[in-house]
């Protein structure tokens, strides 16, 4: 187990490039199971979420070859599998493999990926999606049997716009027969990702960014390479450090559209925002101020997986900051630990109330989830002295090397073996 050894205090500075997407690279991976022919991807993050995709891949009977940021999957020799209990819980987007398989081979089953420290995280609108589409499910003693003799294309709205069902009906209907349309569709652009693969796969998908998106199916999967799209969240992550330092960072490969409902924030916060076509710069104030309110919500509105950063920079800031959660419901339980570095923060249910603080005092804190994790090590940046940030596995999962990033801006970060 590695812990992270932060010496708060350095402003960081600097420019820093931006690996690729971790919620790009997860359904496009389990995507490759559509195709009979191999795969290239490029630009894919080094994190353990892509380690645990991969031996899933590779218990379906996928070749897959690793090299660099490059990653080769052959899923000619693939094959209906049963997941097992054991890969479904470590990745939740095991997931993702659903639709892909009962495209391809009509039927998949496994076990409910179950909730985890962020809140319950239900599949209703996945499973219920995929009905729609001609699948017959069957729950039994924990697992979950999908089947179907012949996918038909149909109208699927889902009544919520979730990023997972919404990726995971687009994936089974490029193989269904007739036309799929998804109204209120996410509209994540890790979802415009997916579609520019499905269709450089040979499949015709179209609509992807907007909440209606249409599926023609059938079409040929044919080899092909794609590079994945740069990681917004961390893009976002590395703007929120230079923030609470008070630095000074441009963050390279990213577009300024992405993180628009971030950088907004950031700029409520006293943050100058300058944006090149694929480059954001962010200088910030010696003091941040105040965020009046932040409220969660679905692209293009602020991403929960941003939330956790800005409380940490609202723990700082000059007055009283509230913040709404709206997506998942336990993601203030890094409240109690960013008390401990003496932040001063009221947490009912989905509200955070969160009273700026001048300094916050170093402290031996345990990361619980990625984001929340993120959150501990930037909040640490700013503490007077030296914090421990335990759990730092739950940042492995989705961070390439946090503590790299930030130490090639100048911050104080080591990582301990312990
Ligand atoms: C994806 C992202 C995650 C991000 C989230 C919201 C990936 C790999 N993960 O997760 O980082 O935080 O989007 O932007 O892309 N819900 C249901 N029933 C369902 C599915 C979802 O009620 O069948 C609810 C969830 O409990 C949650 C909300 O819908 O409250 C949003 O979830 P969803 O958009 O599905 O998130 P994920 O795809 O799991």
């Amino acid at each position: 187990m590695d812990v992270f050894k932060v010496v708060g205090g350095a402003e960081l500075a600097g420019e820093v490039r931006v690996p690729g997407a971790k919620n790009a690279v997860l359904p496009i991976l389990a995507a490759c199971i559509l195709s009979d022919k191999p795969v290239q991807l490029t630009n894919c993050p080094q994190i353990t979420d892509v380690d645990n995709m991969i031996a899933i891949l590779k218990q379906a009977g996928c070749a897959v070859e690793e090299n660099g940021d490059s990653l080769s999957v052959d899923a000619s020799a693939a094959a209906c599998c049963e997941m097992p209990q054991e890969l479904s819980s470590k990745l939740r987007s095991s997931i993702f493999m659903l639709g892909p398989m009962i495209a391809r081979f009509g039927r998949a089953s496994f076990c409910h990926p179950g909730g985890c420290e962020i809140g319950t995280r239900p599949i209703d609108l996945h499973l219920n999606g995929l009905r729609k589409l001609n699948v017959r499910i069957r729950e039994e003693f924990g697992r979950i049997h999908c089947e179907s003799d012949r996918l038909t294309g149909a109208q699927v709205h889902l009544d919520y716009p979730s990023v997972g069902a919404t990726e995971n009906v687009m994936m089974a209907a490029v193989r269904a027969e007739g036309v799929t349309t998804i109204s209120n569709a996410a509209r994540e652009p890790e979802i415009a990702d997916l579609q520019a693969f499905l269709n450089a796969l040979g499949f015709c998908v179209s609509g992807a960014g907007s909440s209606s998106i249409v599926v023609r199916g059938g079409g040929m999967a044919r080899a092909t390479r794609h590079r994945i799209m740069a990681d917004r969240i961390v893009a976002g992550t590395a703007l929120c450090a230079a923030a609470i330092t008070g630095g000074a960072v441009t963050v390279l490969d990213t577009d300024p559209r992405d993180v628009a409902s971030v950088t907004a924030k950031l700029a409520e916060a006293g943050c100058r925002i300058t944006c090149g076509e694929a480059e954001v710069r962010l200088e910030a104030p010696r003091r941040l101020r105040e965020i009046p309110l932040i409220e969660t919500l679905p692209y293009p509105g602020f991403p929960t997986d941003m939330q956790s950063l800005l409380f940490s920079l609202c723990c700082v800031a000059d007055g009283t900051s509230v913040i709404i959660e709206n997506v998942f419901e336990s993601r203030f339980k890094t409240a109690a630990e960013m008390a401990k570095m003496g932040a001063r923060c009221t947490v009912k249910d989905r509200t955070a109330i969160i009273r700026g603080v001048e300094r916050l005092t170093a402290a031996d804190v345990q990361a619980r989830e990625l984001r929340g994790g993120a959150a501990l090590t930037i909040a640490a940046l700013a503490a007077d002295g030296e914090s421990t940030v335990r759990g730092v596995e739950y940042i492995d999962r989705g961070y390439q090397r946090l503590d790299g990033l930030l130490r090639a801006l100048g911050a104080n970060i080591r990582r301990v073996r312990c």
